[in-house]
This record gives C-alpha cells, sequence and structure tokens, in this order.
C-alpha cells in the first residue's frame, strides 16, 4: 500500500510548513522537473531532521519504500573538500607513517584490532580487498581493563568494541591537530544524522521504541577509504548480474549507512531491477540508507536497497559510516514480534557483531 502513496496523498499529510512556503519547499526537496529517476529521491536539510520537524518523515518514508535511500544537505558548518582534502593528505603520508597507525593484523607491534589504518591491498585479484581504509569510531579514551567485573565473554568482548581511536602523529603538528578536529566533528555529523534518522523510522512507521535499540553506538565505524585505479583485471571482478566490471560488489548494508561519496561517480542502486548511478553526495550533503538487519527489525516496512560500485578510471575515495544498535540492544525481533533473520542465530547485537568482526577484513575493510 505504502508503494502507491502519490504526491497528492503526501501532500496532505505535510502539516508543519505554511501553505505559501510549500511549493518552493517541495520543488526543493523533491524536484519535479527531473530528468533522471533518482533526482526524485528525497533531499532533506540537516537542520529539520536534527529539529526533528516531522514534515521530512513523509518524504523520508517516500523514498525509503520506493528507493531504498535519500540524501541529507545543507548541512551547517561542513565541508565536503575539507574531508577530502584530509582524507588524501593522509593516504599520502609516507608509508611508515601510516604502518604505525596499522591495525594489529597488518602490525603485530600494535594494539589497535579495529581501529586505525588498514593496507588492505594484498590481493590485487580480489574485488573487494582493492581499497584502503583508516576506520574512526565513537572512543577516545576508555576505562581500564577490570578482570573483576568482565567475568563473562560477552562483557570482555563489550569492552573490545570499545577501542579507542587512533590518529596519525607526523611531526606536522597543524596537521595532525586539523585532521583529527575535523574527522571527529564529520563523525558526529553522521551519528546525528544516523540517529535523527531512526526517530523519523520510528514516527512515520508508529514503532516508538525503535530509537531506544539505538542510545548507545559502542560500534559505530567511520571508515575513510581509497580505491586506487586498479592495473589488472580478472573475471571474478564482472558483475555475476549483468557483467558490469565492478570494484565493489553487490551488497545491502546491515544497519544504517550514512555515505559520502564527494564528486566521484561510480556508486549505483537497484531499482526495478536494473543498476543506475546515484547522484553524488557533493560539497554539502550525505547519501543514507539502512541495511539488511534494520530492515528486518522494522517489519521491511523500507527497504535496503541492493547496491555496488562500477570500475572507474581515477583513483576514488568515499568516506562509510555505520550506526548500529547498541551492544545489547535485542535484535532478535523485529518491531511486531516477529523473528529475524539474525534471530535465528543471536539474540543482542553483541553476539551478532562478534561473528561480524570475524569478518571484519570483507566488510568495513
Ligand atoms: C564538487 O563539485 C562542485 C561543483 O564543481 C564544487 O563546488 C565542490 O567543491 C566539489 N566538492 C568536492 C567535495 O569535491
Ligand atoms: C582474569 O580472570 C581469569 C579468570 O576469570 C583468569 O584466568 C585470568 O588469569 C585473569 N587475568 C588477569 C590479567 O588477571
Amino acid at each position: 500500500m505504502l508503494k502507491t502513496i502519490t504526491l497528492g496523498l503526501l501532500l496532505g499529510v505535510l502539516v508543519a510548513p505554511s501553505s505559501a512556503f510549500l511549493p518552493d519547499l517541495l520543488e526543493k526537496l523533491w524536484p519535479q522537473d527531473s530528468k533522471e529517476i533518482f533526482d526524485t529521491v528525497a533531499r532533506i536539510p540537516y537542520t529539520d531532521l536534527l529539529n526533528e520537524n516531522p514534515y521530512v518523515d513523509p518524504f523520508i518514508l517516500h523514498s525509503m519504500t520506493h528507493y531504498g535511500f535519500f540524501y541529507v544537505v545543507d548541512v551547517p558548518e561542513y565541508s565536503a573538500s575539507d574531508e577530502l582534502t584530509y582524507l588524501q593528505k593522509f593516504f599520502n603520508l609516507p608509508e611508515g607513517v601510516k604502518h604505525g597507525l596499522e591495525i594489529k593484523k597488518h602490525n603485530s607491534a600494535n594494539k589497535n584490532a579495529y581501529r586505525g589504518y588498514c593496507p588492505g591491498l594484498d590481493d590485487v585479484h580480489s574485488t573487494l580487498q582493492f581499497k584502503n581504509v583508516f576506520n574512526i569510531g565513537p572512543h577516545e579514551t576508555r576505562v581500564p581493563f577490570n578482570n573483576e567485573t568482565m567475568d563473562s565473554d560477552m562483557e570482555k568482548l563489550r569492552y573490545e568494541v570499545q577501542e579507542p581511536n587512533v590518529w596519525p602523529e607526523t611531526g606536522d603538528c597543524d596537521f595532525d591537530k586539523h585532521f583529527k578536529e575535523v574527522f571527529q566533528k564529520g563523525f558526529e555529523h553522521r551519528r546525528s544524522i544516523g540517529r535523527a534518522f531512526v526517530k523519523s523510522i520510528a514516527r512515520s512507521l508508529s514503532m516508538p521504541s525503535l530509537p531506544s535499540l539505538f542510545t548507545e553506538d559502542e560500534f559505530s565505524a567511520m571508515g575513510l577509504r581509497k580505491y586506487p585505479v586498479r592495473g589488472e583485471i580478472n573475471t571474478n571482478m564482472y558483475s555475476d548480474f549483468d557483467g558490469t566490471l565492478l570494484r565493489e560488489l553487490e551488497h545491502v548494508d546491515s544497519t544504517v549507512t550514512v555515505l559520502s561519496t564527494f564528486n566521484n561517480s561510480g556508486l549505483q542502486m537497484l531499482y526495478k531491477n536494473e543498476y543506475r548511478e546515484a547522484p553524488v553526495s557533493g560539497e554539502n550533503g550525505f547519501i543514507v540508507n539502512i541495511g539488511k538487519l534494520v530492515e528486518d527489525i522494522i517489519d521491511s516496512k523500507m527497504m535496503s536497497v541492493r547496491h555496488r560500485v562500477v570500475e572507474v578510471p581515477f583513483t576514488r575515495y568515499s568516506i562509510t559510516y555505520f550506526l548500529g544498535p547498541q551492544f545489547d540492544a535485542d535484535i532478535s525481533r523485529s518491531m511486531t514480534g516477529q523473528l529475524t533473520e539474525a534471530g535465528r542465530k543471536y539474540t543482542i547485537f553483541g553476539e551478532w557483531i562478534k561473528d561480524y568482526l570475524g569478518a571484519i577484513e570483507l566488510f568495513y575493510y
């Protein structure tokens, strides 16, 4: 039924803006003179989303039921160009400096298992692995390990996933300071968007207890990504779906995603059984979507969009951010009490994360 909602019906439920203001607002949120199908995906102003202004809800609901993603735009005090500049400077640092920040899988002298640098270029034949990632989380410090209170494996894991960030120490104090500031702020923007989106879903779908699953974000993660131009092509890199040469295989995400593609083309979303280029996130916006776990929790009332990145002839940069439920959130049941797919194996998100981290090389990096 949701799929048959028309613009007229949507207008009927719009309440907040005055009627004189409405046409301008509509044109901005939902351009009508569009050429491409994805030009009609909602573009929600950041401030209205964060202020929980209910007029944004039907637009988000419409995009999430028709396309599985939407845009957040007009983010105050945010510059994608600044992020891109610092991201590029980071990846251009001498290999020795980056080596010092590597996760312990790559540098056994280090303690950090999740946060930090992951070169990930060991296998040029793999579609998924040919990228560099710098992973940032929500924690800067953590309480000292207390063996008395960590009496179960789950408690130990809860402690482990709260791993503090590592930040570059290059000797260039100005760079180090600004890099950290830019990405700490960027992390906050994305987390705020993720949480405000969850609240909007809760309002639209009358699921008032949904936000309580996202109160803490022990394992939210932001990944700065560089996809270098690939020198070698092999048959694994072609899509099984339509034969297109890919950089990132077709997949759906798991939790809540806030993505920056800057001005880089390459991201394609599946719509009506065909992959189409998604408009870029640009200078002042983000692309937002949900993954399978969240889709199941909300009884599939919004969809997780299948997407991929096609091969492009330039070095491609992006930033992913994933907001997961909190560690002890029950993910086994949907909002109406149905068993979720994850629920066949797990009760709380922490258990899910444990297996997911086992496969972290595949997903985050
Ligand atoms: C994207 O392109 C626009 C228009 O050319 C430009 O103003 C903006 O700075 C670019 N932003 C980024 C992050 O590359
Ligand atoms: C922590 O406790 C376990 C038993 O609960 C014990 O085997 C282990 O040696 C302790 N570790 C430390 C560092 O005290």
